[in-house]
C-alpha cells in the first residue's frame, strides 16, 4: 500500500518507542515523514535502522516552546508543509504511581509532554492544514486514559483524559476545514521501556494475570498501534474523527 504518497507528516518523539514505529509504517506507505525527538543518541541509533531510511529526523525538546517553534519554522523554510499530525510525544515519565507522593513538578512534567507540547505542535501546524483545505491529527491517548491504570499516576491518568478530551473538540472545531482529529488509546505495549516499568512496578505472577485480563491473551506490539495510526492518518479514514479508539486487545471496552 502507498497511502501516503504526496503527504507529508510529522511525528512527535519518534526516535524510538511507539513513534519511531508509527513514522517507519507511515514512511513505509510512501509518506514524507519528518520524526522530531530530544535524544541525539536515539536519533542516531533510529538512523542506522534500514526500516527508518527516508525518516527525516530532527533533535528539539518538546517542552522548549521556543525551540519547538525554530524547528517548525525552519522545516517550513525548507518547503515542508504539514498536512499530517502525530502527537506521539508523552509517558508518565516515571513519576510514582501514588498520588500523595505526585508533588506539582511530577505533574508539571507529565501534563507539560502529554498536553502543552501536543497543543503547542497542533497550533503550529494547523494554519497550512486550514489553507490546504485538508489535514490529519492523530493524537496519542492511552488506556489508562480512558479506564484508569494499575501502573501509571493520576497525573497521567489526568494529561491523557485532556488530550483525548482536547481531541474531540479540535474535531468539532476543525471538521469543517477537511480536517480530521482522532485518538489512538492503546493498553500496554511492550516497548523496551515500558518492559523496563512493568518489570520495575509488577511481579511476574502480576503480569501474567495482566496478560490473562486481555481478551485476546498477549500485550500490544508496536505494529498494532502503529496499523491503527496508519488507518486514521489515511484517506480512508475521511469520515471518522473525534473518535478514542482503543488498542488493547479488548482489556477496555465502551459501548
Ligand atoms: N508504550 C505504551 O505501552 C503506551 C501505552 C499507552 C499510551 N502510550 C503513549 O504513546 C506515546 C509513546 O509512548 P512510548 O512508550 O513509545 O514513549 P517512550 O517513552 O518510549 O518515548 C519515545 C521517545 O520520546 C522522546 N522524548 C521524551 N521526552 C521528549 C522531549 N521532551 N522532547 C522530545 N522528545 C522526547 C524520547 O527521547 C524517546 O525517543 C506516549 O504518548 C505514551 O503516553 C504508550
Amino acid at each position: 500500500m502507498n497511502r501516503f504518497e504526496g503527504r507529508t507528516i510529522l511525528v512527535s518523539a519518534a526516535a524510538d518507542g511507539l513513534g519511531l514505529g508509527i513514522a517507519e509504517r507511515l514512511a513505509a506507505e510512501g509518506g514524507r515523514v519528518v520524526a522530531l525527538d530530544k535524544s541525539a543518541e536515539s536519533i542516531a541509533r533510529a538512523e542506522e535502522r534500514l526500516s527508518a531510511q527516508g525518516i527525516r529526523f530532527e533533535a528539539v525538546d518538546l517542552m522548549d516552546a521556543g525551540q519547538l517553534t525554530e524547528c517548525i519554522s525552519s522545516l517550513e523554510a525548507d518547503g515542508l508543509r504539514f498536512d499530517t499530525l502525530v502527537n506521539n510525544a508523552g509517558g508518565s515519565l516515571h513519576t510514582p504511581r501514588p498520588f500523595l507522593e505526585e508533588t506539582d513538578a511530577h505533574w508539571d512534567i507529565v501534563m507539560g509532554l502529554n498536553v502543552t507540547a501536543a497543543v503547542r505542535l497542533t497550533r503550529l501546524v494547523l494554519p497550512h492544514m486550514i489553507d490546504g483545505g485538508f489535514g490529519r491529527i492523530v493524537n496519542l491517548g492511552s488506556k489508562a486514559g480512558r479506564y484508569g491504570s494499575l501502573f501509571t499516576g493520576a497525573n497521567y491518568v489526568a494529561a491523557k483524559g485532556a488530550v483525548q478530551s482536547m481531541t474531540l473538540q479540535l474535531a468539532q472545531e476543525f471538521g469543517p476545514r477537511g480536517i480530521t482529529c482522532n485518538a489512538v488509546c492503546p493498553g500496554a505495549i511492550l516497548t523496551p521501556r515500558v518492559e523496563g516499568l512493568l518489570a520495575e512496578r509488577m511481579s511476574a505472577e502480576e503480569r501474567e494475570a495482566a496478560v490473562q485480563a486481555i481478551p485476546m491473551r498477549r500485550n500490544g506490539r508496536v505494529e498494532d498501534v502503529a496499523a491503527t495510526v496508519a488507518f486514521l492518518a489515511s484517506g480512508e479514514a475521511g469520515f471518522i474523527t473525534g473518535q478514542l479508539i482503543d488498542v488493547n486487545g479488548g482489556q477496555g471496552m465502551a459501548s
